[in-house]
């Protein structure tokens, strides 16, 4: 049996976090193809949340959406070439980090899930615990989407 997924949650707990601070500037940086950073944070956020819900896994839901939702908070074009940004798959989550702990008061877990959200890439920073190793997951699966989108446009 599927488990309804109640949204009312997800938006409640996004309300906390979408368009307060600078969210807003993710809207100007692309992720993969023509996917914002904006956009992109949000569906990994409800990827993440519905497979917590659908499987019913005991996590931290609301941490689950704030870290997933703040995990490339980064704020910037990694790319644009004149801004120099190198290694963006190995120091993002770093700035992503450094930018959510700055903006919005976070939890460890919170924390954890924007530090690790790039393993294995960044094999040093492991998720440590079950919502982390969610949202390393979902994004994986909304990134490859994403390129997967991208290369289906230039064929
Ligand atoms: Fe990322
Ligand atoms: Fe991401």
């Amino acid at each position: 049996m599927t488990k309804t997924i109640d949204d009312q949650l997800f938006f409640e707990v996004a309300g906390q976090v979408i368009g307060k601070a600078r969210y807003d500037e993710m809207k100007n940086c692309i992720s993969h193809s023509d996917i914002t950073v904006y956009q992109h944070c949000i569906k990994v956020a409800y990827t993440a949340y519905s497979f917590a819900v659908r499987h019913e896994i005991p996590c931290d839901l609301r941490a689950l959406i704030r870290g997933a939702l703040l995990h490339d908070y980064y704020l910037y074009d990694w790319h644009d070439p004149n801004k120099g940004f190198r290694w963006h798959g190995f120091k993002h989550h770093r700035f992503a980090l450094r930018n959510a702990e700055r903006d919005f008061p976070l939890t460890g877990r919170e924390r954890n899930i924007i530090y690790s959200h790039m393993f294995p890439l960044t094999f040093w920073c492991l998720p440590k615990c079950r919502e982390a190793w969610i949202v390393t997951l979902a994004d994986k699966r909304v990134a490859a989407e994403e390129t997967l989108k991208k290369y289906r446009k230039k064929a």
